[in-house]
């Protein structure tokens, strides 16, 4: 299978909300929620999409003929590149009704055990669900990462304790910016925002590495680290939970200095090749999350169409790496890119 027949594939089995662009840049879908939308008026995900446009490679091919290493590790995990899956809480509500959340988690995981990489999984809300994902994290090696919903917090304390009863995870995260989601503001009960006393509290609980997903300012990635956060994930949901927000890729670079290494810096939004993960490692980044491209990836071919998808993104990672003189990803520097927001 190629990646053109896992596109027309997904043409056929995502149903209407998505219409399956060449490159899912966030204009078909515009602000279509429940679905794969951005919140009104729909131009968060095209924004994250456009500014990585924004940023050029400076080609340089005069080095040392040598291979390419694009592995990397996080808390100790060897990943083949520096990529996960990122998390989705329900695909009943977004796409199809008989389309089932545990199986789209099962297949991204299969597909991350199988080239070396990692699932963060939405928690989501149904407890059913919430013990399907655990028995599938220890079917697929441990090879997926929790990321909790800002529900009430002992709700998010018990589903900490749930994931570590018996193996637990490599890491785990809370989705604070899910505050802002329409659909999900009425589920979180008395959940929602959270203060930094809230996450430490929440970080001494997980008793494992702490993400804080949701971050966009200085601000707010030092409020994260104050509270201990291990990882930090530079996000604004895709654009689906506040419009007009800088971009990802915007903001990326003066986070990532503000922490300084205090805590992994993970970002994502509208990043869709190697290329632009090359751009986000240029720019600070130690991982980078994909979301939409994953799950159209599923509906054009379950675990074949995600590791297909996964291999298209090594190969461009490993050229862009090639042509830009970078043989490790520790190679890959500020000066190997130029950048032009404005
Ligand atoms: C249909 C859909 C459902 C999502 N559900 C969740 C969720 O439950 N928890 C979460 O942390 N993020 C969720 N996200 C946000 C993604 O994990 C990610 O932050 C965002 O889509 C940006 O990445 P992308 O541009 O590669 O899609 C969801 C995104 C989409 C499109």
């Amino acid at each position: 299978m190629n990646y053109s027949e896992v596109l027309e594939n997904a043409r056929k089995n995502i149903g209407p909300k998505c219409k399956v662009c060449l490159v899912c840049d966030g204009l078909g879908c515009g602000n279509t929620l429940p679905g794969p939308g951005s919140k009104g008026p729909g131009n968060g995900a095209n924004d994250n999409y456009k500014a990585w446009r924004k940023i050029k490679l400076n080609m340089d091919t005069i080095v040392e003929n040598t291979e390419i290493d694009t592995s990397t590790e996080f808390f100790g995990y060897k990943l083949a590149f520096p990529v996960v899956s990122g998390p989705i809480g329900s695909i009943r509500k977004q796409f199809n009704p008989t389309d089932d959340i545990r199986d789209f988690n099962d297949k991204c995981m299969a597909a991350c055990e199988s080239r070396g990489l990692l699932h963060f999984y939405s928690t989501g809300l149904e407890p059913m669900v919430q013990e399907a994902n655990i028995a599938t994290r220890l079917r697929h090696s441990n090879c997926g990462v929790p990321i909790i919903n800002p529900e009430a917090d002992d709700s998010i304390i018990h589903q900490m304790n749930n994931c570590n009863e018996t193996v637990s995870p490599l890491a785990m995260g809370v989705v604070v910016d899910s505050a802002g989601l329409p659909h999900l503001k009425a589920c979180h009960g008395t959940g929602g925002t959270k203060s930094i006393e809230q996450l430490r509290m929440l970080k001494e609980k997980a008793r494992v590495p702490f993400i804080v997903k949701g971050v966009m300012t200085v601000e707010g990635a030092l409020k994260a680290v104050e509270a201990g956060a291990d990882a930090i994930i530079v996000s604004n949901h895709g654009g689906r939970v506040l419009s007009d927000v800088p971009a990802t890729a915007e903001v990326l670079e003066e986070i990532s200095e503000a922490v300084d290494h205090r805590a992994k810096v993970i970002v994502d939004g509208g990043i869709r090749s190697g290329i632009d993960l090359f751009k986000a490692y240029a720019l600070g980044a130690d991982l980078c999350l994909i979301c939409r491209p994953v799950l159209v990836s599923y509906y054009g071919g379950r675990q074949e169409g995600i590791e297909c998808y996964f291999d298209k993104l090594y190969e461009e990672l490993k050229d862009t790496m090639y042509m830009c003189g970078a043989r490790k990803i520790s190679d890959i520097k500020r000066k190997m890119i130029r950048v032009k927001f404005d």
